[in-house]
Protein backbone atom coordinates (compact mmCIF):
# COMPACT_ATOMS: atom_id res chain seq x y z
CA UNK A 1 0.00 0.00 0.00
CA UNK A 2 1.47 3.25 -0.95
CA UNK A 3 2.24 6.01 1.54
CA UNK A 4 0.17 9.40 1.26
CA UNK A 5 1.71 12.58 2.11
CA UNK A 6 0.15 16.23 1.11
CA UNK A 7 2.74 18.70 -0.20
CA UNK A 8 2.42 22.48 -1.16
CA UNK A 9 2.07 22.67 -5.25
CA UNK A 10 5.61 22.80 -6.54
CA UNK A 11 6.15 20.51 -9.84
CA UNK A 12 7.88 17.50 -9.35
CA UNK A 13 11.44 16.25 -11.41
CA UNK A 14 10.63 12.51 -11.42
CA UNK A 15 8.05 9.98 -10.98
CA UNK A 16 4.64 10.16 -12.46
CA UNK A 17 2.64 13.11 -12.60
CA UNK A 18 -1.21 13.36 -12.24
CA UNK A 19 -3.40 15.72 -13.12
CA UNK A 20 -6.85 16.72 -12.19
CA UNK A 21 -8.93 18.32 -14.98
CA UNK A 22 -12.14 19.21 -15.05
CA UNK A 23 -14.55 19.87 -17.88
CA UNK A 24 -13.25 22.69 -20.10
CA UNK A 25 -9.92 23.63 -17.97
CA UNK A 26 -6.74 23.76 -18.81
CA UNK A 27 -4.11 21.35 -17.28
CA UNK A 28 -2.03 22.48 -14.42
CA UNK A 29 -0.27 25.85 -15.82
CA UNK A 30 3.15 25.06 -13.97
CA UNK A 31 3.25 21.69 -16.01
CA UNK A 32 2.31 22.76 -19.09
CA UNK A 33 4.65 25.40 -19.54
CA UNK A 34 7.24 22.98 -18.38
CA UNK A 35 6.23 20.46 -21.45
CA UNK A 36 6.56 23.50 -23.52
CA UNK A 37 2.47 23.09 -24.07
CA UNK A 38 3.02 19.95 -24.92
CA UNK A 39 0.35 18.16 -22.81
CA UNK A 40 -1.99 20.84 -24.02
CA UNK A 41 -1.34 19.41 -27.60
CA UNK A 42 -1.35 15.85 -26.25
CA UNK A 43 -4.38 16.07 -24.61
CA UNK A 44 -6.33 17.65 -27.71
CA UNK A 45 -5.18 15.10 -29.90
CA UNK A 46 -6.59 12.20 -26.86
CA UNK A 47 -9.80 14.29 -27.20
CA UNK A 48 -9.32 14.79 -23.89
CA UNK A 49 -12.51 17.52 -22.31
CA UNK A 50 -12.43 16.47 -19.03
CA UNK A 51 -15.06 14.76 -18.67
CA UNK A 52 -16.04 12.48 -15.81
CA UNK A 53 -14.24 8.83 -15.87
CA UNK A 54 -12.10 10.19 -18.90
CA UNK A 55 -8.35 9.41 -18.70
CA UNK A 56 -5.02 9.92 -20.85
CA UNK A 57 -1.88 9.10 -19.87
CA UNK A 58 1.48 10.63 -21.80
CA UNK A 59 4.56 8.57 -21.60
CA UNK A 60 7.99 10.15 -20.99
CA UNK A 61 6.96 13.46 -21.88
CA UNK A 62 9.56 16.31 -22.96
CA UNK A 63 9.95 18.18 -20.10
CA UNK A 64 13.29 19.50 -19.35
CA UNK A 65 14.96 19.83 -16.09
CA UNK A 66 12.93 16.74 -15.01
CA UNK A 67 12.43 13.27 -15.93
CA UNK A 68 8.58 13.17 -15.41
CA UNK A 69 7.88 9.26 -16.21
CA UNK A 70 4.38 10.01 -17.19
CA UNK A 71 1.67 12.08 -16.75
CA UNK A 72 -2.09 10.43 -16.15
CA UNK A 73 -4.28 12.93 -17.20
CA UNK A 74 -7.97 12.51 -15.31
CA UNK A 75 -11.66 13.72 -15.75
CA UNK A 76 -12.96 15.58 -12.73
CA UNK A 77 -16.39 16.47 -14.99
CA UNK A 78 -17.74 19.64 -14.55
CA UNK A 79 -15.89 22.13 -12.63
CA UNK A 80 -17.86 23.61 -9.11
CA UNK A 81 -19.65 19.85 -9.09
CA UNK A 82 -17.44 17.87 -8.44
CA UNK A 83 -18.46 15.96 -5.08
CA UNK A 84 -16.93 14.09 -2.16
CA UNK A 85 -17.14 10.28 -4.22
CA UNK A 86 -16.41 11.99 -7.36
CA UNK A 87 -12.80 13.18 -6.27
CA UNK A 88 -12.50 9.72 -4.75
CA UNK A 89 -13.61 7.91 -8.15
CA UNK A 90 -10.72 10.35 -9.60
CA UNK A 91 -8.09 9.05 -7.57
CA UNK A 92 -8.97 5.30 -8.17
CA UNK A 93 -8.93 5.83 -11.66
CA UNK A 94 -5.38 7.28 -11.43
CA UNK A 95 -3.95 4.46 -9.46
CA UNK A 96 -5.25 1.98 -11.59
CA UNK A 97 -2.93 3.58 -14.18
CA UNK A 98 -0.08 4.26 -12.00
CA UNK A 99 1.17 0.40 -10.64
CA UNK A 100 4.19 0.61 -12.71
CA UNK A 101 5.09 3.65 -10.78
CA UNK A 102 6.65 3.88 -7.24
CA UNK A 103 6.08 7.16 -6.87
CA UNK A 104 3.05 9.23 -7.92
CA UNK A 105 2.30 13.42 -7.37
CA UNK A 106 -1.36 14.32 -7.69
CA UNK A 107 -1.90 18.19 -8.38
CA UNK A 108 -4.94 18.28 -6.56
CA UNK A 109 -4.25 22.10 -6.49
CA UNK A 110 -7.45 23.40 -7.93
CA UNK A 111 -9.75 21.34 -5.31
CA UNK A 112 -10.24 21.75 -1.78
CA UNK A 113 -8.22 20.56 1.11
CA UNK A 114 -11.48 18.58 1.67
CA UNK A 115 -11.46 17.33 -2.27
CA UNK A 116 -7.76 16.85 -1.97
CA UNK A 117 -7.96 14.40 0.53
CA UNK A 118 -10.44 12.70 -1.14
CA UNK A 119 -8.55 12.01 -4.04
CA UNK A 120 -5.68 10.35 -1.67
CA UNK A 121 -8.70 7.73 -0.31
CA UNK A 122 -9.75 6.86 -3.88
CA UNK A 123 -6.21 6.16 -4.73
CA UNK A 124 -5.66 4.11 -1.54
CA UNK A 125 -9.16 2.30 -1.88
CA UNK A 126 -8.30 1.39 -5.72
CA UNK A 127 -4.67 0.27 -4.83
CA UNK A 128 -5.40 -2.37 -2.27
CA UNK A 129 -4.40 -5.79 -3.09
CA UNK A 130 -4.73 -9.04 -1.64
CA UNK A 131 -1.25 -11.16 -2.24
CA UNK A 132 -1.09 -13.02 0.79
CA UNK A 133 -0.97 -15.95 -0.89
CA UNK A 134 1.25 -15.58 -4.06
CA UNK A 135 4.51 -17.28 -3.35
CA UNK A 136 5.92 -17.10 -6.93
CA UNK A 137 4.88 -13.35 -8.17
CA UNK A 138 7.66 -11.94 -10.06
CA UNK A 139 8.89 -8.14 -9.05
CA UNK A 140 8.22 -7.10 -12.21
CA UNK A 141 4.63 -7.88 -12.30
CA UNK A 142 3.69 -6.67 -8.46
CA UNK A 143 2.52 -3.17 -8.32
CA UNK A 144 5.27 -0.99 -7.63
CA UNK A 145 3.75 2.36 -6.29
CA UNK A 146 4.88 2.52 -2.66
CA UNK A 147 4.17 6.97 -2.46
CA UNK A 148 2.00 9.40 -3.42
CA UNK A 149 2.33 12.97 -2.64
CA UNK A 150 -0.62 15.50 -3.32
CA UNK A 151 -0.41 18.40 -3.99
CA UNK A 152 -2.80 21.49 -2.16
CA UNK A 153 -2.34 24.44 -0.47
CA UNK A 154 -3.92 24.43 2.75
CA UNK A 155 -1.68 20.98 4.28
CA UNK A 156 -3.33 21.61 7.30
CA UNK A 157 -6.92 21.49 6.44
CA UNK A 158 -5.84 18.49 4.03
CA UNK A 159 -4.39 16.55 6.30
CA UNK A 160 -7.19 17.25 8.72
CA UNK A 161 -10.09 15.96 6.96
CA UNK A 162 -7.24 12.84 5.71
CA UNK A 163 -7.31 11.18 8.86
CA UNK A 164 -10.73 10.25 9.68
CA UNK A 165 -10.85 8.85 5.72
CA UNK A 166 -7.68 6.86 6.17
CA UNK A 167 -9.39 5.75 9.33
CA UNK A 168 -12.09 4.40 7.35
CA UNK A 169 -9.78 3.08 4.53
CA UNK A 170 -8.27 0.63 7.37
CA UNK A 171 -12.03 -0.31 7.89
CA UNK A 172 -12.58 -1.48 4.54
CA UNK A 173 -9.12 -3.21 4.61
CA UNK A 174 -10.07 -5.06 7.21
CA UNK A 175 -13.41 -6.05 5.64
CA UNK A 176 -11.64 -6.93 2.39
CA UNK A 177 -9.24 -9.28 3.94
CA UNK A 178 -11.69 -11.02 6.27
CA UNK A 179 -13.92 -11.79 3.23
CA UNK A 180 -10.88 -12.70 1.02
CA UNK A 181 -8.90 -15.01 3.31
CA UNK A 182 -10.12 -18.74 2.08
CA UNK A 183 -12.24 -20.68 4.45
CA UNK A 184 -9.95 -23.61 5.77
CA UNK A 185 -7.96 -20.29 7.23
CA UNK A 186 -10.78 -17.97 8.08
CA UNK A 187 -13.61 -20.12 10.22
CA UNK A 188 -15.22 -19.21 12.96
CA UNK A 189 -13.04 -18.98 15.86
CA UNK A 190 -10.25 -17.42 13.74
CA UNK A 191 -12.36 -14.70 12.63
CA UNK A 192 -13.45 -14.19 15.99
CA UNK A 193 -9.41 -13.89 16.83
CA UNK A 194 -9.16 -11.23 14.45
CA UNK A 195 -11.76 -9.17 16.01
CA UNK A 196 -9.49 -8.73 18.50
CA UNK A 197 -7.77 -6.33 15.94
CA UNK A 198 -9.78 -3.72 17.05
CA UNK A 199 -8.81 -3.85 21.08
CA UNK A 200 -6.35 -1.71 20.29
CA UNK A 201 -8.61 0.76 18.52
CA UNK A 202 -10.78 1.36 22.19
CA UNK A 203 -13.64 -1.38 21.13
CA UNK A 204 -14.41 -3.88 23.51
CA UNK A 205 -14.82 -7.36 21.95
CA UNK A 206 -16.09 -9.99 23.76
CA UNK A 207 -16.45 -13.81 21.98
CA UNK A 208 -19.10 -16.41 23.30
CA UNK A 209 -18.03 -20.15 22.24
CA UNK A 210 -20.77 -22.58 22.24
CA UNK A 211 -21.50 -23.20 25.50
CA UNK A 212 -22.03 -19.69 26.30
CA UNK A 213 -24.36 -19.48 23.27
CA UNK A 214 -26.43 -22.90 24.33
CA UNK A 215 -27.19 -21.34 27.57
CA UNK A 216 -28.16 -18.50 25.67
CA UNK A 217 -30.82 -20.68 23.91
CA UNK A 218 -29.33 -20.00 20.30
CA UNK A 219 -30.97 -23.10 18.92
CA UNK A 220 -31.14 -21.45 15.37
CA UNK A 221 -27.57 -20.63 15.22
CA UNK A 222 -26.22 -23.73 16.81
CA UNK A 223 -28.61 -25.67 14.56
CA UNK A 224 -26.63 -24.60 11.88
CA UNK A 225 -23.40 -24.87 13.20
CA UNK A 226 -24.08 -28.46 14.36
CA UNK A 227 -22.25 -30.22 11.12
CA UNK A 228 -19.48 -28.59 11.06
CA UNK A 229 -15.96 -29.62 12.61
CA UNK A 230 -15.34 -26.20 13.67
CA UNK A 231 -17.53 -24.14 16.66
CA UNK A 232 -19.53 -21.28 16.11
CA UNK A 233 -18.92 -18.04 17.80
CA UNK A 234 -20.81 -14.55 18.15
CA UNK A 235 -18.37 -11.85 18.87
CA UNK A 236 -19.97 -8.78 20.23
CA UNK A 237 -17.97 -5.53 19.55
CA UNK A 238 -18.91 -2.13 21.31
CA UNK A 239 -17.36 1.03 21.39
CA UNK A 240 -18.64 3.88 23.35
CA UNK A 241 -17.45 7.23 21.37
CA UNK A 242 -20.47 9.19 22.81
CA UNK A 243 -20.21 8.39 26.28
CA UNK A 244 -23.49 7.84 28.40
CA UNK A 245 -24.52 4.00 29.45
CA UNK A 246 -24.57 2.36 25.84
CA UNK A 247 -28.30 0.91 26.85
CA UNK A 248 -31.20 2.56 25.93
CA UNK A 249 -34.49 1.52 28.08
CA UNK A 250 -37.42 1.85 25.29
CA UNK A 251 -34.57 2.58 22.78
CA UNK A 252 -34.59 6.75 22.93
CA UNK A 253 -32.33 7.37 26.20
CA UNK A 254 -29.13 9.26 26.24
CA UNK A 255 -26.79 6.54 25.31
CA UNK A 256 -28.85 3.72 23.69
CA UNK A 257 -26.32 2.81 21.19
CA UNK A 258 -26.95 2.28 17.16
CA UNK A 259 -26.62 -1.29 16.37
CA UNK A 260 -24.80 -3.63 13.21
CA UNK A 261 -25.57 -7.11 12.97
CA UNK A 262 -24.00 -9.18 10.33
CA UNK A 263 -24.35 -12.90 9.08
CA UNK A 264 -21.06 -14.32 9.30
CA UNK A 265 -20.93 -17.93 7.29
CA UNK A 266 -17.24 -18.58 6.94
CA UNK A 267 -18.33 -21.42 4.41
CA UNK A 268 -22.15 -22.15 2.74
CA UNK A 269 -22.10 -25.53 1.26
CA UNK A 270 -25.84 -25.86 1.58
CA UNK A 271 -25.42 -28.39 4.81
CA UNK A 272 -27.47 -31.23 3.86
CA UNK A 273 -29.64 -29.43 0.79
CA UNK A 274 -26.10 -29.15 -0.21
CA UNK A 275 -25.54 -26.52 -3.22
CA UNK A 276 -24.27 -27.31 -7.01
CA UNK A 277 -20.87 -27.93 -6.79
CA UNK A 278 -20.04 -25.24 -9.96
CA UNK A 279 -19.39 -21.78 -8.26
CA UNK A 280 -19.49 -23.01 -4.87
CA UNK A 281 -16.11 -21.48 -3.81
CA UNK A 282 -17.78 -18.49 -3.71
CA UNK A 283 -19.48 -19.35 -0.99
CA UNK A 284 -16.42 -18.51 1.42
CA UNK A 285 -17.81 -14.92 1.07
CA UNK A 286 -20.83 -15.62 2.86
CA UNK A 287 -19.84 -13.91 5.59
CA UNK A 288 -19.09 -10.40 4.48
CA UNK A 289 -22.18 -9.15 6.26
CA UNK A 290 -20.01 -9.90 9.25
CA UNK A 291 -16.82 -8.72 7.70
CA UNK A 292 -18.74 -5.97 6.64
CA UNK A 293 -19.72 -5.12 10.58
CA UNK A 294 -16.15 -5.79 11.49
CA UNK A 295 -14.61 -3.08 9.38
CA UNK A 296 -17.64 -0.28 10.10
CA UNK A 297 -16.80 -0.77 13.97
CA UNK A 298 -12.84 -0.33 12.73
CA UNK A 299 -13.81 2.43 11.02
CA UNK A 300 -15.52 4.36 13.55
CA UNK A 301 -13.13 3.70 16.12
CA UNK A 302 -10.29 3.95 14.17
CA UNK A 303 -12.02 7.88 13.51
CA UNK A 304 -12.97 8.25 16.89
CA UNK A 305 -16.85 8.58 16.06
CA UNK A 306 -18.47 10.16 18.55
CA UNK A 307 -21.43 7.88 18.76
CA UNK A 308 -22.41 4.91 20.77
CA UNK A 309 -22.18 1.46 18.37
CA UNK A 310 -22.22 -2.21 19.43
CA UNK A 311 -21.45 -4.59 16.03
CA UNK A 312 -22.72 -8.45 16.73
CA UNK A 313 -21.68 -11.21 14.61
CA UNK A 314 -22.95 -14.72 14.30
CA UNK A 315 -20.21 -16.88 12.92
CA UNK A 316 -20.67 -20.52 11.79
CA UNK A 317 -19.91 -22.97 8.98
CA UNK A 318 -22.76 -24.30 7.22
CA UNK A 319 -21.71 -28.43 6.51
CA UNK A 320 -23.23 -31.49 5.64
CA UNK A 321 -22.26 -34.54 7.81
CA UNK A 322 -23.47 -37.12 9.95
CA UNK A 323 -24.20 -34.86 13.31
CA UNK A 324 -25.52 -32.13 10.66
CA UNK A 325 -29.28 -30.66 10.93
CA UNK A 326 -31.86 -32.19 8.24
CA UNK A 327 -34.76 -30.60 6.57
CA UNK A 328 -38.14 -31.09 8.98
CA UNK A 329 -35.87 -30.08 11.66
CA UNK A 330 -37.25 -28.06 14.51
CA UNK A 331 -35.35 -25.82 16.15
CA UNK A 332 -36.10 -23.14 19.34
CA UNK A 333 -35.11 -20.03 18.85
CA UNK A 334 -33.42 -17.22 21.75
CA UNK A 335 -36.55 -15.49 21.17
CA UNK A 336 -38.46 -18.55 22.00
CA UNK A 337 -39.98 -19.14 18.57
CA UNK A 338 -39.54 -22.22 16.76
CA UNK A 339 -38.57 -22.82 13.06
CA UNK A 340 -39.28 -25.80 11.15
CA UNK A 341 -36.03 -26.20 9.22
CA UNK A 342 -37.14 -26.81 5.58
CA UNK A 343 -33.86 -26.30 3.89
CA UNK A 344 -30.64 -26.45 5.55
CA UNK A 345 -29.57 -23.96 2.80
CA UNK A 346 -31.38 -20.83 4.02
CA UNK A 347 -28.95 -20.82 6.88
CA UNK A 348 -28.28 -17.06 7.06
CA UNK A 349 -31.57 -15.99 8.56
CA UNK A 350 -31.24 -19.13 11.15
CA UNK A 351 -27.86 -17.50 12.23
CA UNK A 352 -29.80 -13.50 12.19
CA UNK A 353 -32.57 -14.56 13.72
CA UNK A 354 -30.51 -15.64 17.25
CA UNK A 355 -28.25 -12.72 17.25
CA UNK A 356 -30.56 -9.65 16.10
CA UNK A 357 -32.95 -10.99 19.49
CA UNK A 358 -30.02 -11.09 21.49
CA UNK A 359 -29.23 -7.81 20.27
CA UNK A 360 -31.93 -6.24 21.15
CA UNK A 361 -32.85 -7.63 24.30
CA UNK A 362 -29.07 -6.99 25.66
CA UNK A 363 -28.62 -3.34 24.37
CA UNK A 364 -32.47 -1.99 23.87
CA UNK A 365 -30.42 0.16 20.70
CA UNK A 366 -32.12 3.06 18.61
CA UNK A 367 -32.03 0.78 15.73
CA UNK A 368 -30.87 -2.46 14.51
CA UNK A 369 -28.87 -2.30 10.76
CA UNK A 370 -28.42 -6.02 9.81
CA UNK A 371 -25.70 -7.60 6.66
CA UNK A 372 -26.29 -9.99 4.93
CA UNK A 373 -25.21 -12.06 2.10
CA UNK A 374 -28.82 -13.65 2.32
CA UNK A 375 -29.97 -14.79 -0.87
CA UNK A 376 -29.76 -15.88 -4.39
CA UNK A 377 -33.00 -13.90 -5.54
CA UNK A 378 -31.31 -10.48 -4.26
CA UNK A 379 -28.95 -11.06 -7.20
CA UNK A 380 -31.77 -11.96 -9.55
CA UNK A 381 -33.85 -9.23 -8.59
CA UNK A 382 -31.35 -6.03 -8.48
CA UNK A 383 -27.94 -8.00 -9.96
CA UNK A 384 -24.56 -6.26 -9.11
CA UNK A 385 -25.82 -2.67 -9.34
CA UNK A 386 -27.27 -2.03 -5.83
CA UNK A 387 -28.19 -3.94 -2.64
CA UNK A 388 -31.84 -4.30 -1.40
CA UNK A 389 -32.79 -2.81 1.56
CA UNK A 390 -35.46 -3.44 3.59
CA UNK A 391 -37.20 -1.47 6.78
CA UNK A 392 -39.75 -1.10 8.88
CA UNK A 393 -38.97 2.78 9.27
CA UNK A 394 -39.41 5.28 6.30
CA UNK A 395 -37.17 7.45 8.39
CA UNK A 396 -33.97 5.46 8.57
CA UNK A 397 -34.86 4.31 4.90
CA UNK A 398 -34.34 7.86 3.44
CA UNK A 399 -31.06 8.13 5.53
CA UNK A 400 -29.92 4.78 3.62
CA UNK A 401 -30.67 5.58 0.74
CA UNK A 402 -28.74 8.86 0.24
CA UNK A 403 -26.03 7.27 2.11
CA UNK A 404 -25.47 5.28 -0.26
CA UNK A 405 -25.96 7.43 -3.24
CA UNK A 406 -23.38 9.42 -1.37
CA UNK A 407 -20.66 6.85 -1.05
CA UNK A 408 -22.27 4.66 -4.56
CA UNK A 409 -22.43 2.30 -1.75
CA UNK A 410 -26.06 1.58 -3.64
CA UNK A 411 -29.16 0.83 -2.14
CA UNK A 412 -32.82 0.18 -3.53
CA UNK A 413 -35.94 -0.20 -0.92
CA UNK A 414 -37.92 -3.65 -1.10
CA UNK A 415 -41.47 -3.96 0.07
CA UNK A 416 -42.40 -5.86 3.37
CA UNK A 417 -45.95 -7.00 3.62
CA UNK A 418 -48.42 -9.58 5.67
CA UNK A 419 -48.90 -11.35 2.63
CA UNK A 420 -45.23 -12.01 2.34
CA UNK A 421 -45.38 -13.09 5.76
CA UNK A 422 -47.75 -16.02 4.98
CA UNK A 423 -45.73 -17.38 2.52
CA UNK A 424 -43.56 -18.77 6.08
CA UNK A 425 -46.26 -20.33 8.05
CA UNK A 426 -45.51 -23.95 9.19
CA UNK A 427 -47.47 -26.56 9.71
CA UNK A 428 -45.66 -28.16 12.65
CA UNK A 429 -43.87 -25.12 14.35
CA UNK A 430 -43.93 -21.12 13.93
CA UNK A 431 -42.76 -20.66 11.26
CA UNK A 432 -40.52 -22.40 8.28
CA UNK A 433 -36.63 -21.01 7.03
CA UNK A 434 -38.04 -20.93 3.01
CA UNK A 435 -40.84 -19.35 1.72
CA UNK A 436 -40.67 -20.50 -1.88
CA UNK A 437 -39.23 -19.77 -4.94
CA UNK A 438 -41.51 -15.72 -5.65
CA UNK A 439 -40.57 -12.65 -4.10
CA UNK A 440 -37.30 -15.29 -2.58
CA UNK A 441 -35.61 -12.06 -0.84
CA UNK A 442 -38.54 -11.05 0.56
CA UNK A 443 -40.05 -13.83 2.33
CA UNK A 444 -36.01 -14.01 3.86
CA UNK A 445 -36.74 -10.65 5.00
CA UNK A 446 -40.04 -11.34 6.14
CA UNK A 447 -38.25 -14.63 8.52
CA UNK A 448 -35.87 -12.09 9.67
CA UNK A 449 -38.05 -9.35 11.15
CA UNK A 450 -40.17 -11.75 13.13
CA UNK A 451 -36.71 -11.76 15.46
CA UNK A 452 -37.01 -7.59 15.59
CA UNK A 453 -39.65 -6.40 18.24
CA UNK A 454 -40.94 -2.78 17.43
CA UNK A 455 -37.41 -1.73 17.51
CA UNK A 456 -36.47 0.48 14.40
CA UNK A 457 -34.38 -1.79 11.79
CA UNK A 458 -33.02 -2.21 8.84
CA UNK A 459 -32.13 -5.73 6.65
CA UNK A 460 -28.91 -4.90 3.58
CA UNK A 461 -29.56 -8.34 1.63
CA UNK A 462 -25.70 -7.63 -0.02
CA UNK A 463 -25.30 -10.90 -1.83
CA UNK A 464 -25.02 -9.63 -4.76
CA UNK A 465 -22.66 -6.61 -3.74
CA UNK A 466 -20.20 -8.58 -1.46
CA UNK A 467 -17.65 -9.98 -3.90
CA UNK A 468 -16.99 -8.46 -7.89
CA UNK A 469 -15.76 -9.89 -10.76
CA UNK A 470 -14.47 -6.53 -12.62
CA UNK A 471 -12.95 -3.28 -11.10
CA UNK A 472 -14.46 -0.18 -10.18
CA UNK A 473 -12.83 3.46 -9.47
CA UNK A 474 -12.59 2.66 -5.90
CA UNK A 475 -12.90 -1.38 -6.00
CA UNK A 476 -10.35 -3.94 -7.30
CA UNK A 477 -12.22 -6.91 -8.37
CA UNK A 478 -12.72 -9.19 -5.33
CA UNK A 479 -13.90 -8.49 -1.89
CA UNK A 480 -15.65 -5.07 -1.72
CA UNK A 481 -16.44 -4.33 1.99
CA UNK A 482 -19.49 -3.46 0.84
CA UNK A 483 -21.60 -1.57 3.80
CA UNK A 484 -18.55 -0.41 5.63
CA UNK A 485 -18.23 3.37 3.64
CA UNK A 486 -22.06 3.22 3.35
CA UNK A 487 -23.24 2.76 7.38
CA UNK A 488 -19.72 5.11 8.57
CA UNK A 489 -21.29 7.90 6.16
CA UNK A 490 -25.20 7.17 7.53
CA UNK A 491 -23.61 7.63 11.18
CA UNK A 492 -21.51 10.75 10.59
CA UNK A 493 -23.88 12.42 8.66
CA UNK A 494 -26.89 11.70 11.11
CA UNK A 495 -25.65 9.93 13.98
CA UNK A 496 -22.98 11.75 15.83
CA UNK A 497 -23.00 14.25 18.89
N1 LIG B 1 -25.49 -17.57 1.07
C1 LIG B 1 -26.62 -17.91 0.30
C2 LIG B 1 -27.12 -16.77 -0.57
C3 LIG B 1 -26.24 -16.42 -1.73
C4 LIG B 1 -26.34 -17.12 -2.92
C5 LIG B 1 -25.35 -15.37 -1.64
C6 LIG B 1 -25.54 -16.77 -3.97
C7 LIG B 1 -24.55 -15.03 -2.70
C8 LIG B 1 -24.64 -15.73 -3.87
C9 LIG B 1 -27.76 -18.31 1.22
O1 LIG B 1 -27.40 -18.92 2.40
C10 LIG B 1 -28.60 -19.28 0.48
O2 LIG B 1 -28.12 -20.34 0.20
N2 LIG B 1 -29.82 -18.90 0.17
C11 LIG B 1 -30.70 -19.73 -0.57
C12 LIG B 1 -32.04 -19.66 0.08
C13 LIG B 1 -33.01 -20.66 -0.46
C14 LIG B 1 -32.61 -22.04 -0.04
C15 LIG B 1 -34.37 -20.33 0.08
C16 LIG B 1 -30.76 -19.19 -1.99
O3 LIG B 1 -30.76 -17.98 -2.17
O4 LIG B 1 -30.76 -20.00 -2.90
MN1 LIG C 1 -27.16 -21.02 2.19
ZN1 LIG D 1 -25.54 -18.48 3.11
Amino acid sequence: MPEFAFAKPALPRAGALVLLIAEGEMPWQAADTAAGGGITRALKAAEFTGRKGQTCTILAPAMPGGTISRVVAIGLGKAGEVTRLGAEEAGGAAAALLAREQHATVAAQGLTPGLAASVATGMALRAWRFDRYRTMEKETDKPKLAKVTVLTEDLAAARAAHAPMAAVVDGVFLSRELVAEPPNVLFPAEMAERCRRLEPLGVKVEILGPKELRKLGFGALLGVAQGSAHEPRMVVMQWHGAGGRGKGGGGQKEGAPLAFIGKGVTFDTGGISIKPAAGMEDMKWDMAGAGAVVGLMAALAGRKAKVNAVGLVGLVENMPSGAAQRPGDVVKTASGQTVEVINTDAEGRLVLADVLWYCQQRFEPRFMIDLATLTGAMIIALGHECAGFFSNDDALSKQLHEAGEATGEKLWRMPLGEAYDKQIKSDIADMKNVGGRPGGAITAAQFVQRFVNKKTWAHLDIAGMAWSSKDAPCVPKGATAFGVRLLDRLVADHYEK
